[in-house]
């Protein structure tokens, strides 16, 4: 059985609410799903897993900021044993903030740069999850097909 594991760095819980969401569907979908803050994982978790997915919100007014949580990860992004791997990246942000979404971007260009395959489009959700399930219930089936 393949196995997932989802990151996640959320500050109001929407990010995280979304994670839950997410894996629910993956395992629906036959996967393993294991689901982590971020604040709880190391770069080197990910070694046994076969697709790794990251969640972020964005903060910060004109520069992207990435959720709190996440930026002691994201700075030692480079020891994670992503190569080869699939990756997937989806957060929730604002698109009233002129970098709507900005941490999902900062996140794919990362995996990029370190030899990560990123095997869907990032998932950027507008306000509240809740309104987006649809979307994210795509985007989670398409990504247990990738
Ligand atoms: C002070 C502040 C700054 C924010 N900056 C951004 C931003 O730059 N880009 C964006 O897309 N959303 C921005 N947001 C919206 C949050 O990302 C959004 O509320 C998100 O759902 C929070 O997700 P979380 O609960 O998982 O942390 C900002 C919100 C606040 C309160």
């Amino acid at each position: 059985m393949a196995r997932a594991l989802i990151i996640f760095g959320s500050t109001t819980g929407n990010t995280e609410n979304t994670a839950e969401r997410i894996g629910g569907i993956l395992n629906d979908k036959g996967l393993e799903v294991t689901v982590q803050n971020v604040s709880d994982v190391t770069p080197g978790n990910e070694a046994e897993f076969d697709l790794v997915l990251y969640g972020c919100s964005t903060w910060g007014e004109d520069e992207i900021e990435l959720q709190d949580d996440f930026i002691d990860y994201y700075e030692e992004m480079e020891k994670a044993p992503l190569r080869n791997k699939k990756i997937g990246v989806f957060g929730c942000g604002d698109s009233a903030y002129p970098c709507f979404c900005g941490a999902v971007d900062a996140i794919e260009e990362k995996v990029r740069n370190i030899g990560g395959s990123l095997v869907i489009e990032g998932l950027k959700i507008d306000g509240d999850p809740d309104e987006s399930e649809e979307d994210i219930d795509a985007w989670a089936t398409a990504v247990a097909t990738a």
